[in-house]
């Protein structure tokens, strides 16, 4: 899959034409756009300026691509942060907003639910129209990390442990690294001169002629994600 990089000065407004062109194009080609967020902070400016987008809201499904094991109201809660910087103030059906079950003391059931959720408000395990995703300084993207084998399990959802570095430890609930593939479009929005290496060992090596290894891809999960038709980086930082 051909990577298309932008090298933008504001990945807020470059992500946001993406965002808004797939859920048109979705809509428009198939009744409904279904969307995969990311946590963190890079698009957190991106969904606060989804709240007053004109867009078929109605005709939109959101899940997303991970999360940490944490209640919907904690600050951790990467589903929380869409909620109170967009979802709450667009008319997307209550029903369409599909966030990570919580089952108390229970991440593997959590994640195992998450796939039955998927499963039953879209008709089977989606295919998204985008999936949004970020980039970890150390190379993780959703809640793959590096050295930890994420990125090798098929899922499609999956509970992990995070590692000792990571903030928020604990556990994390993230789709596979197939699952976060299996969408039309793949938006990686990655800002900031901490995430240059990992850019360079993520995406520099795309032009190298043989396919990663399993132990290469484990070393740097962003690596192992692809896209059915469009895999894009917008990015303010030259690698
Ligand atoms: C999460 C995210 C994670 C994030 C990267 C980059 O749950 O934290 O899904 O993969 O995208 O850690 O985070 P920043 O955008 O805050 O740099």
């Amino acid at each position: 899959m051909k990577l298309e990089t932008s090298l933008v000065q504001d990945v807020t407004a470059a992500g946001l034409r993406v965002v808004v062109d797939s859920v048109r194009a979705a809509v428009a080609a198939r009744g409904r756009a279904v969307l995969a967020l990311s946590g963190g902070s890079t698009p957190l400016p991106l969904y606060r300026a989804l709240a007053d987008q004109d867009l078929p809201w109605e005709r939109v499904w959101v899940a997303f691509g991970d999360e940490r094991f944490v209640p919907l109201e904690h600050p951790d809660s990467n589903a929380g942060a869409a909620l109170a910087a967009f979802l709450d103030r667009v008319p997307v059906p209550e029903e369409q907003v599909l966030t990570w079950p919580i089952l108390e003391g229970d991440p593997h059931a959590s994640a195992e639910a998450y796939r039955g959720k998927l499963e039953g408000a879209l008709h089977g395990f989606p295919t998204f129209d985008l999936n949004l995703l970020g980039l970890g300084d150390d190379g993780h993207t959703a809640s793959l990390f590096p050295g930890t084998g994420a990125v090798l399990q098929p899922g499609p959802t999956l509970a992990l442990r995070a590692p000792d570095y990571a903030r928020p430890g604990g556990w994390r609930l993230s789709l596979s690294a197939p699952a976060l593939s299996d969408s039309r479009t793949v938006l990686f929005l990655v800002s900031g001169a901490s995430k240059a290496r990992a850019l360079r060992e993520a995406f520099a090596s795309d032009t190298a002629s043989e396919p990663p290894t399993s132990a290469e891809l484990d070393a740097c999960p962003a690596r192992a994600i692809t896209a059915r038709e469009r895999l894009l980086l917008v990015t303010d930082v030259a690698f």
